[in-house]
């Protein structure tokens, strides 16, 4: 058996003649830049997650980066966030002269302990990227407490979150932005790059607009500098195709979740759904001591894993200026040395997952 971590292709071909048709509509328009295919994606994709405002961006790190903008960020400012994520989260903290602070997580999710989270917060503190990890958001309403306390503006990196729920809201809903990704792993994924920013602020909304596109207000009047940060028309159309069939992936990714759930050894540790969230399992995570030999078992099997992420940033050799050191976010770098990612996809098999199980316990069993 063959199976990937994710088969984008298995996905594609599911819905293959809506994506060609999408795909053929935007060449006969030769609309290619802004135009209707984006503002359509925007609007459903607002609609989808129960927010005002969508703006479509080049790339989910395009949108963190205008979240920050838009914030007001500027040098010398702290911006807290977890050091378990993707590199584009702290990147736009530098883009913009911020100061990267870090957080560590709980074992259990994965996600930012908030009980750290206060202590963390200075006079210089302005901003916080709460991440959700995995397709998981962790608990809002605590957050926005503490962002309101201490006048913080709080955005949501929501890269691998789309669906995903806290107390029955989506992404954006507590946050004052929230960022999202369709690079193509993503659990909506277009077949390029693409991005988005949500928020139910008009102002913000009005601003992220601006900034996306050469701070245009017409086609050469330019009322600030800006970037050249859109969304194209092609993947607009795809992600647009795409849209209507997340919330039957979503539960497909959810049903194999609670296939690994009930069916994986009960002594493997494992990410858990937190009370109150709803997770969309952008990765099935567990956690095992002898990891790499658990891979490399698995692999000969045919079975592909991933490690989301194998090295904390704030070890990572980019940030050896900042003064980081090991030992001073211990779950995190604990996590990064036990993590394994094992196949989530919506068209995963119930074969297939019955042969990850399998394998997996015999794993245990040699
Ligand atoms: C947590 C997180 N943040 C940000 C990003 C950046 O998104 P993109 O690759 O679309 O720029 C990603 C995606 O890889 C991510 O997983």
């Amino acid at each position: 058996m063959n199976i990937p971590l994710v088969d984008l292709k298995a996905n594609y071909l599911s819905i293959k003649g809506e994506i060609d048709s999408a795909i053929q509509d935007v060449l006969n328009s030769s609309q290619f830049i802004m135009g209707p295919f984006v503002k359509r994606f925007e609007e459903n994709f607002a609609k989808f997650c129960n927010i005002r405002h969508g703006i479509g961006c080049a790339n989910g790190t395009a949108a963190l980066h205008l979240a920050l903008l838009a914030a007001g960020i500027k040098k010398g400012d702290e911006v807290i966030t977890v050091p378990n994520t993707f590199i584009a989260t702290t990147e736009c903290i530098s883009y913009v002269g911020g100061t990267i602070k870090f957080v560590d997580v709980v074992p259990e999710t994965a996600l930012i302990d908030i009980s750290k989270l206060e202590r963390a917060i200075t006079r210089k503190t302005k901003a916080l990227i709460i991440v959700d990890l995995y397709g998981q958001i962790p608990n809002m309403e605590q957050i926005r407490k503490l962002a309101d306390a201490h006048g913080l503006f709080f955005i949501e990196d929501a890269a691998q979150a789309h669906a995903a729920e806290w107390n029955g809201q989506q992404p954006g809903f507590y946050s004052d932005i929230a960022c999202f990704s369709f690079f193509p792993a993503k659990n909506l994924g277009c077949y390029g790059d693409g991005g988005a920013a949500v928020t139910n602020d008009d102002a913000l909304a009005e601003k992220l607009r601006l900034l996306v596109n050469h701070g245009r207000t017409t086609k050469y009047e330019h009322r600030i500098e800006g970037y050249n940060y859109r969304l194209d028309a092609l993947q607009a159309a795809i992600l647009d195709a795409k849209l209507k069939h997340l919330p039957k992936w979503t539960d497909l990714r959810r049903q194999h979740a609670r296939f690994y759930d009930s069916h994986l050894p009960s002594t493997i540790d494992r990410i858990v759904e937190a009370k109150k969230a709803k997770h969309v399992y952008y990765m099935y995570v567990i956690r095992v001591k002898s990891r790499d030999a658990l891979m490399k078992f698995l692999k000969e099997k045919g079975i592909e894993c991933g490690i989301h992420y194998p090295l904390p940033l704030h070890l990572q050799p980019a940030y050896t200026s900042l003064g980081f050191s090991k030992g001073e976010f211990p779950v995190s770098e604990r996590l990064a040395e036990e993590i394994v990612s094992i196949p989530m996809y919506p068209e995963l098999t119930a074969e297939q997952q019955q042969f990850v199980v399998d394998s997996i316990q015999e794993f245990l069993q040699t």
